[in-house]
């Protein structure tokens, strides 16, 4: 596909309303969109990568400017190998924006020529984020309308109930 592309970084365990949101938006402004799961057993995620890629394919499935992949090592590495410039990212609240500047800030020092672009979050999911809502899930919260359908599901089943 023509045009300019953007790499969506992120763990995605898994993918959220938010996440969403910002695939969607970003859509708006680039052609295409790598959505880019980090593959990092070391965090010891919920879900395998795996079933992350399968659940995020599955959502975007019949959108063929949204290509589902995994990276492992730095992250600019892969962005160049993906022929692009251009890391997305969401911004929630203040909280995010420590870790987030300092990311930015390391990608930068490491790779001059890509670029860190952010979305700030609709305020809807503002609130929201994977880990909150894994725990309220995990506790037999109602976390429908968070994350979309398929993924409820998923969580319901890892949770047992
Ligand atoms: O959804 P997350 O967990 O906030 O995403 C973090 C992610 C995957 C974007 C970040 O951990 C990452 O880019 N990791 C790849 C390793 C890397 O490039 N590190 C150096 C720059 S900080």
């Amino acid at each position: 596909m023509k045009g300019k592309a953007a790499v969506y970084p992120g763990t995605f365990d898994p993918i959220t309303n938010g996440h969403l949101s910002i695939v969607n938006r970003a859509l708006k402004i680039f052609d295409k969109l790598i959505i880019a799961i980090l593959n990092n057993p070391q965090k010891e995620p919920l879900f395998t990568l795996e079933e992350r890629i399968s659940m995020i394919e599955g959502i975007f499935k019949g959108k063929p400017n949204v290509e589902v992949d995994s990276f492992d090592g730095l992250l600019v590495d892969y962005v160049v190998e993906k022929k692009t410039n251009v890391v997305l990212r969401g911004l929630r609240a203040l909280s995010d924006f420590e870790y987030e500047f300092q990311m930015a800030l390391m990608n930068r020092k490491l790779n001059r020529e890509v670029q860190s672009i952010f979305l700030m979050t609709d305020y809807k999911w503002f609130y929201t984020s994977s880990t909150i809502i894994k725990e309220a899930a995990s506790l037999n919260g109602d976390i429908s309308g968070l994350v979309p359908a398929a993924v409820c599901r998923k969580l319901k089943e890892k949770f047992g109930y």
